[in-house]
Parts: structure tokens; C-alpha cells; sequence
């Protein structure tokens, strides 16, 4: 009897799939067999590679729980994340603000906050700035009533969710709302670099790959109004450090902007959200 090829036990394996009646679930399940086969033939996978690939995914679901998920921070460090997120939110009409990845981070419920006030609740040394500019809509007409739900890191590198014994649970995050002529303004601190969460699995593979985990200075914004699509970004800074090496690949050309200092003693960042008509 002929011996079975690796093929063969590739194309049975599919086949197992085939009944799948659910279609979708189906073809997924087909292209994830087939993809899982050809990385274990092109790296000539080994037994202990393999298994230290099983020790590895084992320790990512224990480290998380209701708080931390690391396997999204494996998903993330993989740029699986942003390939997702690009195939499901990017715009094809020009100009429209890019999307990037959410983070862990984000907590719904941010206090509403007026025109231009400060969402800073916290002592770090961070420099005082303004954050301005419109949304519009793709086509150039303001959009008033918008929600920008803006959240950032303190210059001590940690969200105000990652410290609820240090900093007030609502440091450094606000929801503002655009004005009648789409006009914005949030008062906050200029955003630094700061680390992924780097003490569990995902930290360890990046220590063996020779890569960092700091973020580029950023601060994130989901921009929504009623009859778009709302958007979820950042706004990077053209000076940080990382810009080049995000450990979790989110950084895109036209997210980045300047902090420049104004008259007032303050710095001054100017940014528009474009957002597609719904
Ligand atoms: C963040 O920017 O908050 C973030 C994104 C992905 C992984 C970890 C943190
Ligand atoms: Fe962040």
C-alpha cells in the first residue's frame, strides 16, 4: 500500500470540514486547516517546537481573565489585529480618518467634558496641551454634536484603568462633543511612550524575538455622530520615539501630527475626524 503523503492527510482533514453546514463557519475552518498544515511543512515544525507552542498558548489563557486578555495582546503583537481591523473598518473614500487598533484600555462611561476643558485629574509631569480641530464630514461639511471619547496614558506610563489605587478612575479621559461649526477642543497633556502590558507570555515571545513593547505616544479617539460610520484611532506624535517599531503595528502615516507650542505656554496640536456618511 502506498504511504500517505502530507498532502493527503492536509486534503483529509479539509474534507472532515466539508459537512460544516454552516457555510460561513465551514470555509473558515477549511482555510484555517490548510494554513495551520502549510506552517508546520514550510518550518519542518518539530516535536518540541510544537510543544512549546501548546506550553505557550496554555499560559496565555492562564494569565487572562476578566481584565486582561492576552491572547487579544498576542492577536495584537501578531498585527493580527490591525489586518482585521483594516479589512473591516478602513474607508475607501479619500481623506476619511484611518482606523487603528481599540487597545485594552478603553472604558465606556468616560464624564462628558465642555469645550476645551481639561481631562487632566491627575499630578504626572506631562506637558499641558491643547488637542483641536473639526469633524467634518468626508465631503468637507462640519458635523456638529459629534462624540470624541478620547482616552490616553499618564507621562507615568500607565492608564488610569491600570492604577485605581493611584490615579482618579476617570484621569486622562473625556467625551467631548463638537460644536455648531464641528469645532473641538480638549485640554490634556501631551502623550509618551509607554509599555504593553510585557510581564506574562506575550512579553516573554517579544524578549526572545528581540523586539520592544513601546507604544509611540498617542492618544486614542473614537469619533462617532448620528449617520456615520464612527471611527476608532489615535493620534500619534511626530517626536515620540517607537513611531517606527509599534509592537502592536497601529501607527499610520496620516495619524501622526505635530504638538507645537502656542503663546499661551501651552502646546497646541491640531486635528481633524473625518467621518463616511452611513
Ligand atoms: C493601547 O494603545 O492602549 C494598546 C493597544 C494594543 C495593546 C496594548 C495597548
Ligand atoms: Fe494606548
Amino acid at each position: 500500500m502506498d504511504r500517505m503523503t502530507e498532502q493527503e492527510l492536509t486534503d483529509d482533514v479539509v474534507a472532515r470540514f466539508g459537512n460544516t453546514p454552516d457555510e460561513r463557519l465551514r470555509e473558515v475552518m477549511q482555510a484555517l486547516v490548510r494554513h495551520l498544515h502549510a506552517f508546520a511543512r514550510e518550518v519542518r515544525l518539530t516535536d518540541d517546537e510544537w510543544m512549546a507552542g501548546i506550553q505557550f498558548l496554555t499560559a496565555t489563557g492562564q494569565i487572562s481573565d476578566n481584565v486582561r486578555q492576552e491572547f487579544i495582546l498576542l492577536s495584537d503583537t501578531f498585527g493580527l489585529s490591525m489586518i482585521v481591523d483594516m479589512i473591516n473598518h478602513s474607508s475607501d473614500t479619500a481623506g476619511v480618518t484611518e482606523p487603528t487598533v481599540l487597545g485594552p484600555f478603553y472604558v465606556p462611561g468616560s464624564p462628558e467634558r465642555g469645550f476645551g476643558e481639561s481631562m487632566i485629574e491627575f499630578e504626572d509631569d506631562g506637558e499641558e496641551s491643547i488637542v483641536s480641530g473639526r469633524v467634518l464630514s468626508a465631503d468637507g461639511t462640519p458635523i456638529a454634536g459629534a462624540v470624541i471619547d478620547v482616552w490616553q496614558n499618564s507621562a507615568n506610563q500607565f492608564y488610569a484603568v491600570q492604577q485605581p489605587d493611584v490615579q482618579p478612575p476617570t484621569n486622562l479621559r473625556g467625551i467631548y462633543r463638537s460644536d455648531d461649526e464641528g469645532h473641538y477642543a480638549i485640554r490634556t497633556i501631551r502623550p509618551t511612550p509607554y509599555p504593553i502590558p510585557a510581564d506574562g507570555p506575550v512579553g516573554a515571545m517579544l524578549v526572545a524575538t528581540a523586539r520592544h513593547p513601546m507604544r509611540p505616544a498617542h492618544l486614542h479617539v473614537k469619533a462617532s455622530a448620528p449617520g456615520f460610520r464612527s471611527v476608532a484611532t489615535h493620534v500619534f506624535d511626530n517626536r515620540s520615539e517607537f513611531l517606527d517599531s509599534d509592537p502592536v503595528f497601529g501607527v499610520k502615516d496620516s495619524l501622526i501630527v505635530e504638538f507645537n507650542p502656542g503663546d499661551d505656554g501651552l502646546l497646541h496640536c491640531e486635528v481633524d475626524f473625518v467621518l463616511d456618511p452611513s
